[in-house]
């Protein structure tokens, strides 16, 4: 079937309303393979039926499109220097300076386009590696998504033999990981310390934060300018005074002036807010504070609603 322009204006114009992400013209391959070829699973007879239940319903269509239009590419310690970094410069300072305060032992992070979960997983193992005391230190990583595809393979952590062969070093496969059938499941003890949970990013963020660190790293780079701007200014309300957020190799904070200060280490860049805020600090009567992070519980999945 070749589709009009109109119908490919239809699906790109839904697609960035419903998640931010910008497809253009050029884009008709992904619409065919993705949508077009794939009508029945939505149980749609066209391609103009599926659009009006997208747009006019919440529904497991909606979420059906999401998952069919998101892109959702990840490895374990992508591009490897940020985790460098958050282990030997971001990391260390917060904990320096949040020293003297009665949250000294609580970390709080945000994997905020987490994916199918490989970028949670890496953080909680670094911060594992990091602190040989882990099991005396309040830590909670949120990993969220818009796909209800990717949380679930991010919830159940397993991957196959392909998947760990990218990016995760032998020695931590040892540690973190049980060998089972169809690949290598997280141990639960790394799987405890996250939470997963349902989040559009272009809506307010409801019971997130405030975090130490936040990774939104490979999500913003398929949003406009005014889309990523208003993203960033919504996460530096809900990042600590002192806290760091790590992005994509290709993306820079600092085309949006000097609010972003970057921080360099080896070749990793991140970046901390640079202008006078009121403190933000981890509170007791903060939603999570009072959680401990040595439940031995399978992860926590809750489902918020991501539609707009
Ligand atoms: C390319 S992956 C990046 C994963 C991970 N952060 C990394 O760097 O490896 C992009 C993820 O962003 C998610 N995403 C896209 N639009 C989103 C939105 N509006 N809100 C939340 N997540 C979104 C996709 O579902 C996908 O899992």
């Amino acid at each position: 079937m070749s589709l009009t322009s109109l119908q490919i204006q239809a699906v790109c114009k839904l697609t960035e309303q419903v998640t931010g992400i910008q497809w253009d013209q050029s884009k008709d391959y992904l619409i065919e393979t993705r949508l077009v070829n794939r009508l029945h699973e939505f149980g749609c007879k066209s391609l103009e039926e599926l659009l009006r239940k997208v747009e006019s319903s919440n529904g497991p269509e909606r979420n059906a499109f999401i998952d069919a239009v998101t892109t959702r590419e990840t490895l374990f310690f992508r591009d490897e220097s940020p985790y460098i970094a958050l282990e030997h410069k971001a990391l260390p300072e917060i904990i320096d300076a949040k020293a003297k305060s009665p949250y000294a032992r609580r970390l709080r992070l945000w994997s905020a386009a987490a994916s199918t979960g490989q970028e949670a997983y890496s953080i909680v193992m670094t911060l594992m590696e990091m602190l040989p005391d882990f099991d005396r230190w309040d830590v909670q990583v949120t990993a969220t998504d818009i796909s209800d595809a990717a949380l679930s393979t991010a919830s159940r952590g397993i991957y196959t033999d392909f998947e760990v062969g990218r990016g995760m070093r032998q020695d931590l496969l040892n540690r973190y990981f049980n060998r089972v059938s169809g690949g290598w499941q997280v141990k639960d003890e790394v799987r405890s310390v996250v939470t997963f949970q349902k989040a559009n990013l272009l809506q307010p963020f409801v019971n997130l934060g405030p975090f130490d660190i936040i990774f939104c790293r490979y999500v913003a780079i398929y949003f406009d300018v005014l889309t990523r701007r208003d993203l960033f200014e919504r996460i530096s309300r809900v990042l600590t005074s002192d806290g760091a957020i790590f992005v994509g190799a290709s993306e820079n904070l600092s085309d949006f002036g000097p609010k972003w200060l970057p921080q360099f280490h080896c070749r990793a860049v991140y970046y901390q807010p640079n202008q006078p805020r009121a403190a933000i600090s981890l509170q007791p009567q903060h939603p999570l504070a009072g959680a401990t992070s040595a439940s031995p519980a399978a992860p926590r999945f809750g489902l918020a609603t991501a539609g707009r």
